[in-house]
C-alpha cells in the first residue's frame, strides 16, 4: 500500500520510528508527514532515512514540481495514517482547518481513501469534552480510531493517553 503517514507533536513520535520502519519491510510505501512541533521529538533525518522517501514537514518545502506535494500525496494514498495524532491536530480535522501539510493532506484526500487516526496524550486531554466532540465529528465523517492504551503517561500521570501499541498499529493497517 501507499501509505501518508503523519507524526504529530507527541512525546510518543519516537515510535514512529519503529512503526516506519515496519511498515517498509512489510512492503508498504511509507511517505512521511510530520508537523512542526513533531520536529521537537524526532528528527526528519531519521524517518527520511527508515522511510526511503523525502519527508515533508512545510508548506514552503515544495518548490519542486508544479503540482503540489501536498495534493500528490492525497491523490496516491491508499491509507491515510496519523500515528501519533495531538489533541491539537485532531482539532485541526474535526475542524476543517489546515494550517500545515498534514492537515491539507487530510482535507484533500479523496473521499473513498481510508483514514486510521492513533491518538496520544495526556489523558485529561483525552477525556476533555472539547476532544471528545472533536472524535465524534471524525467518527461522522468516517474516521477510524486505534484507541490510546492506558499506563504509565510522560507526564507522570497514569491513564488512557498512550499511543496504542505499535503492533496494535500495524495489525489494523494489514486489516485496512
Ligand atoms: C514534552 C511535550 C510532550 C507533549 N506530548 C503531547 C502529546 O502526547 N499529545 C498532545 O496532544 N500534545 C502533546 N504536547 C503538546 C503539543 O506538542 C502541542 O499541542 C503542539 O502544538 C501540537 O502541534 P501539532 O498538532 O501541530 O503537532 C506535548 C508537548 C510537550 C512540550
Amino acid at each position: 500500500m501507499n501509505i501518508v503517514l503523519g507524526i504529530t507533536g507527541s512525546i510518543a513520535a519516537y515510535k514512529a520510528a519503529d512503526l516506519t520502519s515496519q511498515l517498509v519491510k512489510a512492503g508498504h510505501e511509507v511517505h512521511c508527514v510530520m508537523t512542526k512541533a513533531a520536529t521537537e521529538f524526532i528528527t526528519p533525518l531519521t524517518l527520511q532515512v527508515l522511510s526511503r522517501e523525502p519527508v515533508l514537514v512545510s508548506l514552503e518545502d515544495e518548490k519542486n514540481s508544479w503540482k503540489p506535494g501536498h495534493i500528490e500525496l492525497a491523490d496516491n494514498a491508499d491509507l491515510f495514517l496519523v500515528a501519533p495524532l495531538s489533541a491539537d491536530t485532531l482539532g485541526n480535522f474535526a475542524n476543517g482547518l489546515a494550517p500545515d501539510p498534514l492537515s491539507s493532506i487530510y482535507l484533500a484526500l479523496p473521499p473513498e481513501t481510508p483514514v486510521l487516526l492513533a491518538p496520544a496524550m495526556n489523558g485529561k486531554m483525552w477525556q476533555h469534552p472539547a476532544t471528545l466532540r472533536n472524535i465524534e465529528q471524525l467518527k461522522e465523517d468516517g474516521c477510524q480510531f486505534i484507541d490510546p492504551a492506558k499506563g504509565d503517561l510522560a507526564c507522570g500521570y497514569q491513564g488512557v493517553g498512550r499511543l496504542a501499541p505499535v503492533e496494535e498499529i500495524l495489525a489494523v493497517v494489514e486489516g485496512c
